[in-house]
């Protein structure tokens, strides 16, 4: 199985990044704890601050593996190209954000993923993910 997890802008500072709301834990320390968790899967990770190569990473790989973690930070809720990036590949989604987007400002309440997602996972920190993951993989 394969696995796609994609991070948006300015998660690369997760762990240095306010961490009151996001935590002090960086990505690829979190990382390492999901390939141990998911020994027979395929992980690949990718983050970058710019959304075309964000798109780019969902049509490499989005039409040959088993599901897409995707928490695109604030393009979530600016990003039509994004939403149409998932639309356009075969590979199904699970939105994911570490902070509860609900209760922050309400500019953070809109996603243009959500309707191309199966669903959506808000709030739970780092721990979203891996339950992002368990639900692609009892989805084959
Ligand atoms: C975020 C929430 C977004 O509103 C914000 O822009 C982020 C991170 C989250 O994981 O909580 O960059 O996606």
């Amino acid at each position: 199985k394969k696995i796609l997890i994609i991070n948006g802008p300015n998660l690369n500072l997760l762990g240095k990044r306010e961490p009151d709301i996001y935590g002090n834990r960086s990505f690829i320390d979190y990382l390492k704890t999901v390939e141990q968790q998911f020994p027979d899967v395929q992980l690949h990770y990718f983050q970058s601050n710019h959304e075309g190569e964000l798109i780019d990473k969902i049509h490499e790989l989005g039409f040959t593996i088993d599901g897409i973690v995707i928490n695109a930070g604030a393009y979530t809720h600016t990003s039509i190209a994004l939403a149409d990036a998932l639309s356009a590949v075969t590979a199904p989604a699970v939105e994911v954000h570490i902070s509860n987007v609900h209760a922050r400002e309400s500019y953070r309440h809109h996603s243009y993923l959500s309707a191309k997602c199966k669903g959506v996972i808000v709030g739970l920190g780092l721990m979203g993910y891996e339950l992002a993951i368990r639900y692609l993989l009892s989805q084959q």
